[in-house]
């Protein structure tokens, strides 16, 4: 048992049972000054105002308590959608994109995934995983307590269960929670025919299942089409639920046949048309923008706000990957949803706690303060708040942060 007192701003407050937020709740969150949270087998057991804090002077004199010496609490950063385990880096792709190539270009002269994936299929698992535990730890240093990593760079059976195996062993490493996705259909791998691939795809599915938890297909111009998704999701049904590329590069129908197999989430959405929106409307599935890629690059940021105008909620994730969003940073990605999509504070921090960790079907365990949920929590420096946490987003103000 352990108890953090002095707490500046208690932020991220929801009652038990609120799996996410929508609409005008998305804009609302409880917020407790001067608290104390008390944390028992690593779970929010009771918090309250310091002038009701139970037995302060002997609790407070226990080693494992914290003297929050007025800084503020939160939940800790739920990334919903990340690409870590990959190999190397592009970074000489990063001149041709200077240069003016854009995405598509860089992808159709054998670059873009298919770069990663060649490195990814030369380099050794042990390797592999050395060179993505740097990146969850710098992810988890920065205030991310739980994450989604997706496979995607191996695009061969052998390659992507070595990418699966990876993932499996960062989720039993690292303190922070790790929720796997098969993204075999990300490109079609080297040496297939588009048919081929997508059946060798469908062919992965029972053996990638016995690792992870989510389906992913990259259902977009010149990538993998609805007609495939349509197949893919099919294969996986009763295996793994789907989360799903969509929107990034066209208005490509991504969205309509994730939310007709249920899936949990549609991710990027850059090309968002109210009829999407409207296919979001009444359903589980959770709309999640990656502001990262928008920057990157250069494409529109998708219409947070126009989601949660239509009642609906939005998670937001860093897309942390080597060609399209090289950042994990969960604030960065707060700072855009406020500045580019024009996202309140505390919409954009709900939608990168709560409705992130909804998105990775954990929401009943991370994502809020709340009662009998994981202690997965950032204590800052004094002085901060939500607000300037999205607004001064480049500062260092995180002083700790709890698993
Ligand atoms: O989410 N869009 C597809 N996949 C990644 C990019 C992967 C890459 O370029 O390596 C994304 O942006
Ligand atoms: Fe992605």
């Amino acid at each position: 048992m352990s108890l953090i007192y002095n707490i500046g701003i208690l932020a991220g407050i929801q009652p038990k049972g609120v799996p996410r937020v929508e609409g005008p709740a998305q804009g609302q969150t409880g917020i407790l000054e001067d608290a104390w949270l008390r944390i028992e087998d690593g779970r929010t057991a009771e918090f309250g105002p310091m002038s009701a804090c139970p037995d302060l002077t002997c609790e407070c004199d226990s080693p494992d308590n914290i003297n929050a010496g007025g800084g503020m609490v939160i939940p800790g950063f739920c990334d919903s959608h990340t690409h870590i385990v990959y190999a190397g880096s592009r970074d000489a792709e990063f001149l041709d994109k200077i240069n003016g190539l854009s995405y598509e270009e860089i992808a159709a002269r054998g670059g873009g995934i298919l770069n990663s994936s060649d490195l990814l299929n030369r380099t050794p698992e042990e390797e592999l995983y050395i060179q993505s535990m740097v990146r969850a730890q710098e992810m988890m240093a920065k205030g991310t307590v739980a994450m989604e990593i997706k496979s995607g760079y191996g695009l061969c059976p052998e390659g992507e269960m070595k990418m699966l195996r990876v993932i499996d062993r960062i989720r039993k490493t690292i303190p922070a929670a790790v929720k796997s996705t098969f993204l075999g259909a990300h490109a079609v791998g080297r040496g297939y025919s588009h048919e081929a691939y997508v059946q060798t795809v469908i062919d992965m599915i029972p053996e990638a299942a016995k690792y992870a938890d989510f389906v992913d297909v990259f259902c977009d111009d010149g990538f993998f089409t609805v007609e495939d998704t349509d197949r893919i999701l099919t294969a996986a049904e009763h295996l793994l639920t789907p989360k799903i590329h969509a929107n990034e590069l066209a208005v490509s129908g991504g969205v309509q046949v994730g939310v007709k197999h249920g899936a949990l989430s549609v991710d990027h959405l850059e090309r968002t048309t109210d009829a999407e929106i409207a296919a979001l409307k009444g359903t589980w599935t959770m709309p999640t923008m990656l502001p990262g890629s928008s920057f990157f690059l250069g494409l529109p940021y998708g219409r947070a706000k126009d989601y949660i105008k239509a009642d609906l909620g939005v998670a937001l994730a860093s897309d942390y990957n080597p060609g399209s969003s090289p950042s994990g940073d969960m604030r960065f990605v707060m700072a855009q949803g406020c500045i580019k999509m024009r996202l309140t504070p505390v919409e954009a921090f709900n939608a990168v706690t709560l409705n992130s960790a909804y998105a990775m079907g954990i929401s009943e365990h991370y994502g809020s303060i709340t009662v009998g949920k994981k202690a997965a929590l950032i204590l800052t420096e004094p002085g901060w708040d939500l607000t300037r946490m999205a607004y001064q987003y480049q500062t260092p103000c995180i002083r700790k942060v709890l698993f």
